[in-house]
């Protein structure tokens, strides 16, 4: 599904990214682990489009996207959310999946613009009302985003996502700044994700967690893939274990 060849990210001075490459074959949760500083976002804005590579190739479902555009790749099937909530707070949780889903139509991205407008608004509401009640906040599509709790917000960003019909979805530490309920909530709800067929990209900077939920994990250091395996091999691994004993010096 994804092929990462050689990607190198040059920030001036600084290799935020120094040779990775890596696979995903298309089912799953894969995680992308590493110390704070590590590269992972940098991927991720790389892999979206937010960011050209310096050097390497991408391909994706075949194509080649190492130089297209963020919108191309939501259209390719690329999705992601953000480190730091990105919602449109004065809207309602289902505006802010339905905004989605119209510019998803508006990049041409939609088979359903070939229905009748009727027929098409209610099969995107009916999509909408899938997506809101996959992440649990079906009963809460009224209401203003910004009166969602903490963890709801985040787990509205992830329904938004899923608006524009990703192949793969990109979460970029989607349980920061959680309490351990609502850590739960989410991780249940990308199991059902999972389930649906998609496959998912999480960047999380636990090890822990990512251990016990993923099942392929990449790990990075310094810019550098360090490692790639099973949640066991990734454990036992020294350079890892390495990396992060480093980290709790700092
Ligand atoms: N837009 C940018 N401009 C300059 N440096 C950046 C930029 N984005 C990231 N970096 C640098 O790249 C390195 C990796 O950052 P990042 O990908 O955010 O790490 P992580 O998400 O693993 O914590 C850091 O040294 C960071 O300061
Ligand atoms: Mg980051």
């Amino acid at each position: 599904m994804l092929e990462i060849r050689d990607v190198t990210m040059q920030f001036g001075g600084v290799r935020a990214l120094d040779g990775v490459s890596l696979s995903i074959d298309g089912t799953g949760v894969y995680g992308l682990i590493g110390p704070n500083g590590a590269g992972k976002t940098t991927l991720l804005n790389i892999l979206s489009g937010a960011y050209r590579a310096t050097s390497g190739a991408i391909r994706f479902l075949g194509r080649d996207i190492t130089r297209a555009r963020a919108h191309r790749i939501a259209q390719a099937g690329i999705g992601r959310t953000y480190q730091n909530i990105r919602l449109f707070a004065s809207n309602t949780v289902l505006e802010n999946v339905t905004v989605a889903q119209n510019s998803l139509a508006a990049m041409g991205g939609l088979q359903s613009v070939f229905l009748p407008a009727s027929a098409r608004e209610r099969a995107l509401k009916e999509e909408a009302r899938r997506l809101l009640d996959l992440m649990g906040l079906w009963g809460k599509r009224d209401y203003l985003s910004g009166a969602l709790s903490y963890g709801e917000q985040r787990r509205l960003e992830i329904a938004r996502a899923c608006a524009l019909r990703p192949r793969l979805l990109l979460l970029d530490e989607p349980a920061a700044g959680m309490n351990s309920t609502e850590t739960d909530a989410l991780w249940g709800r990308v199991e059902d994700l999972r389930r649906d067929g998609l496959c998912v990209l999480l960047v999380e900077h636990d090890m822990n967690l990512v251990m016990r939920r993923c099942d392929y994990v990449f790990v990075l250091n310094f810019g550098e893939l360090i490692a790639a395996g099973s949640p066991a091999e990734i454990q036992g691994d020294k350079a890892v274990i390495e990396a992060y004993l480093g980290e709790e010096d700092d």
